[in-house]
């Protein structure tokens, strides 16, 4: 069945299928200690800056957890959007493990910074939760991408009240595609503290990198990494996959092809009577609304979810192997159907 259920459903790309098939070469150091990791290291040290330092784990949930930890006593909370995936989707893990979210009402799936002052009045009050983490998903669960200018405004406030910004970047690459902007201008350089930067939806078998554009904060993290028991002792597999990620830009045009599919459904979308875009297309998904005796049908033959029941509104969601001939069969489908 064609998918376009999420970028989770697809499957390797070919050449990070090679990348582990080569790091299986013999024995190697184990927990990050061998040589596939230290190339790796420095390429993140490319792609981030120079003082970046980077960690591999292998869940989003766990990136984001681990990273936030790295930043918080319990005592401290994060404030983030309502839609935010570690307030809607990650079973409870964030507060679990760190501290409270304050989720703040999304618009187009982004943190407006103007709704965050009310936070500051809880400051120095032990009663209150203690706002101390900013963290914004770029690009959004609504694939909406912040610009430059918000992310820094962002920063701006929460570094101007002692917050940290974290970034959660499952889907950093197609939102540096859309703003045709290096990873780097889009966190180190705007202030973002701790970036999760996703390497599954992108075409790994798994793996996500905790990356410190602070570097500071990074100093106890192999701690928190071991009793988040994300520390790897087979690294290499990760590594392998994140080196090859990052060499001659696959990251890029993996997104790349994933973000231009998407543009291509949205246009073929558009021009179907039944059909309504809801969001603007920035990154590799399109929301639409959809008739819902469309929907069932359509999914009989295709796979993908219903984001909201009651607005009939569908995200149709590509990949880096998501080919035309897939969307052109899904349009031919509400054709004869509509
Ligand atoms: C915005 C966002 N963050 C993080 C994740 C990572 O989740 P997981 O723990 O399933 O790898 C996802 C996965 O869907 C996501 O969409």
């Amino acid at each position: 069945m064609i998918s376009f259920a999420s970028d989770n459903n697809s499957g390797v790309h070919p050449k990070i299928m090679d990348a582990l098939v080569h790091a299986n070469a013999g024995h190697c150091p184990a927990y990050g200690n061998d040589q596939i990791t230290a190339e790796a290291i420095e390429l993140f040290k490319h792609t981030f800056g120079q003082d970046a330092k980077v960690a591999f784990v292998f869940l989003g949930t766990a990136a984001n957890v681990l990273g936030l930890k790295t930043m918080m006593p319990t005592y401290d909370g994060v404030i983030c959007t309502d839609v935010a995936h570690i307030n809607q989707d990650e079973g409870g893990a964030p507060e679990r493990f760190t501290g409270k979210l304050f989720p703040v009402a999304h618009e187009n799936g982004k943190l407006n910074v103007n709704k965050l002052s009310p936070f500051l009045e809880y400051v120095g009050n032990p009663h209150k939760v203690q706002p101390k983490v900013i963290s914004v998903t770029q690009a959004t669960e609504y694939g909406t991408v912040y610009t430059v200018e918000e992310l820094r405004a962002i920063a701006q406030f929460a570094h101007q009240h002692g917050l940290y910004v974290h970034m959660d970047g499952a889907r950093l690459a197609n939102a540096a595609v859309a703003l045709n902007c290096s990873l780097k201008a889009l966190t180190t350089d705007i202030g973002v503290d701790v970036v999760s930067f996703g390497g599954t939806k992108n075409g790994m078998m798994y793996g996500e990198a905790v990356v410190f554009c602070n570097p500071e904060l990074a100093i106890n993290f192999s701690f928190i990494q071991k009793q988040g028991m994300q520390m790897a002792s087979k690294m290499r597999y990760i590594s392998a996959q994140f080196k090859a990620l990052l060499t001659d830009d696959l990251w890029l045009k993996n997104a790349q092809h994933a973000n231009s599919m998407a543009k291509y459904f949205a246009e073929k979308l558009s021009k179907c009577s039944a059909v309504t875009l809801t969001q603007p297309v920035e990154i590799n998904c399109v929301f639409s609304r959809i008739p819902a005796i469309l929907i069932a049908k359509l999914q009989s033959k295709f796979s993908f979810y219903v984001w909201n029941t009651e607005a009939h509104e569908v995200r149709l969601m590509t990949s880096f192997n998501t080919s035309k001939d897939d969307i052109d069969a899904f349009i031919e489908q509400i054709h004869q159907l509509s």
